[in-house]
């Protein structure tokens, strides 16, 4: 890895940062707790930026995953802010499809993901002026043309991906030499991590999102919480279309 390139992707992403708590304020960070979201998260609270940090808590992450707030709070003394799901969204879907209808079809599984991730983000959004996020450019194709700065007119605000020229090289260097706490399941296989039913280890060799929805064919794979190919997926209430405005 060139330590010179490092440099300059590091300082790119501090400037950022500092950028976005002084002309986009009040902002915030949607941590899944993964190796990006800490990299961000140590950055953020390191400099003390007046920047908030949620996690979307869907009620089926890893037990490990959950530790990871732990982690934060021992390390930082930071409890980060959980948003989780309505619980009668998620006792009807329960009744009426079962705990694990996501498996079914494409539409079980984008209701899931409504209800569990992109409800309590809209919430966790709501009054903000911008939003952060840990995708990187080299995770998956269709975060390819990803920009450091995005406007997300569904969300009438500025969403921003400071690590948008990181490579995962880059991520664990910094992790590593500065001892960010991390999630154990990365060193098990698992590059990539959702909720716990949704996601395994992948095989060496194998596309670092994989072990996503594996099930899915990777045109479906997409939650609703991100831009794909700069147009926003939406997941629609009533219908579950997808749609694109
Ligand atoms: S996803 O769309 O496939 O789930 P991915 O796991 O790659 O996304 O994460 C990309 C970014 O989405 C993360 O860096 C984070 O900003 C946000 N994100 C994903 N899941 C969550 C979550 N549970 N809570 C908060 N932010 C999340
Ligand atoms: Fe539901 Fe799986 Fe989506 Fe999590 S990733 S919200 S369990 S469908």
């Amino acid at each position: 890895m060139s330590t010179v390139n490092f440099d300059q992707v590091l300082s790119a992403t501090r400037a950022t940062l500092e950028r976005i708590a002084t002309d986009f304020a009040p902002a915030v960070f949607a941590s899944s707790l993964a190796a990006e979201d800490m990299v961000l998260t140590d950055l953020i609270l390191k400099a003390k930026l007046p920047i908030k940090i949620f996690t979307l808590e869907t009620g089926r992450l890893h037990a490990e995953t959950l530790g990871v707030l732990d982690a934060i709070r021992s390390t930082y003394g930071t409890d980060l802010a959980l948003y989780k799901p309505e619980p009668t969204a998620i006792a009807t879907y329960v009744r009426e499809n079962g705990l694990n209808a996501f498996y079914d079809s494409v539409e079980m599984r984008k209701e899931c993901c409504r209800i569990r991730k992109v409800e309590p983000l809209n919430r966790a959004l709501a009054g903000n002026k911008a939003w952060i996020t840990g995708q990187r450019r080299a995770q998956s194709s269709t975060r390819s043309e990803l920009a450091v700065q995005e406007d997300d007119a569904a969300h009438a605000m500025q969403k921003f991906n400071p690590l948008t020229n990181w490579t995962e090289e880059h991520v664990w260097h910094y992790i590593q030499s500065n001892e960010v706490p991390y999630n154990p399941l990365h060193d098990k296989g698992y590059p990539s991590i959702g909720c716990e039913p949704c996601t395994r280890a992948i095989q060496p060799g194998e596309d670092i999102r994989a072990g996503r929805w594996w099930w899915e064919s990777p045109d479906t794979k997409e939650c609703g919480l991100h831009v794909v190919d700069g147009k926003l997926i939406r997941i629609k209430p009533a219908t579950n279309e997808t749609t694109t405005p």
